[in-house]
């Protein structure tokens, strides 16, 4: 059985049955295994995701990755044309992961996260992205004054959970770290934008829906600040 052509041309449950090959693997020559994921890699970021909740639910703000619907939704207007992109609160990377597999270089990412255990993952995964463990609160000075504007902002944060002042803070350390015109995606659960109507008008923003994830659990709106 050993000398068996692995090429050999038999029916995908004969190749597992005999065990040739196994399903990853066939999925992976069939160039189908998923960019965003590696086998077994959802489950246990899954179960680190809990961990870290359980730890700090506030800060946390969900109790599991953001789902695959929400991850193609808020990252659909950015690619490799982008530029630089900064990422606020990535957790265990399912934006990142969207963001290179839509062409944005890994060393074109910043990624502000203040959990150290993410941090720490996020570093192993993405060895040439720029991870600050730092407070989106404090971009201003968390980002070296020598790193080029960001042509787009991810913002996986709880804003939610935050007091106004704190929002405020992230919006404008974000937008003046911005090229002019690039915008801000955020998510929200429910169809309200998490920003108050008072702190978008104070730093002249322009809030708009780009559209809702209906599948992600709990669904949730994904909006597009810019500055006009
Ligand atoms: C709701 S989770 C989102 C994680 C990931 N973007 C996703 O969608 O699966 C929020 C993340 O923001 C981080 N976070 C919370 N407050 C933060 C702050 N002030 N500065 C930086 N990161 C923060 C948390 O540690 C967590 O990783």
């Amino acid at each position: 059985m050993t000398d068996l052509d692995p090429g050999l041309n038999l029916p995908r449950w004969k190749r597992v049955w005999l065990g040739i090959d196994s399903r990853t693997r066939l999925r992976e020559r069939r160039g189908r295994t998923s960019r965003r994921c590696k086998p077994g890699q959802r489950g246990n970021d899954s179960a680190r995701f809990f961990r870290e909740w359980l730890r700090n639910p506030v800060a946390t703000a969900a109790v599991a990755p953001s789902g695959d619907a929400l991850v193609a939704l808020i990252t659909r207007e950015i690619g490799g044309w982008t530029g630089p992109v900064l990422e606020l609160g990535p957790g265990t990377g399912v934006f990142t992961r969207a963001l290179i597999a839509r062409g944005v270089e890994e060393r074109n990412l910043t990624l502000v996260e203040r959990n150290p255990a993410f941090a720490q993952l996020l570093r192993e995964r993405h060895p040439h992205a720029s991870i600050l463990v730092a407070d989106a609160g404090e971009l201003q000075t968390a980002i070296g004054a020598d790193v080029s504007p960001f042509g787009a902002v991810v913002c996986g944060l709880g804003l939610r959970n935050m007091k106004p002042a704190l929002i405020e803070a992230i919006l404008s350390g974000a937008f003046a770290r911005m090229r002019p015109g690039a915008a801000f995606y955020l998510f929200t659960y429910g169809r309200r934008c998490s920003v108050p109507g008072e702190i978008l008008d104070r730093l002249g923003l322009h809030a708009r829906r780009i559209g809702i994830a209906y599948r992600n659990l709990p669904p949730a709106s994904v909006f597009r600040l810019t500055r006009s």
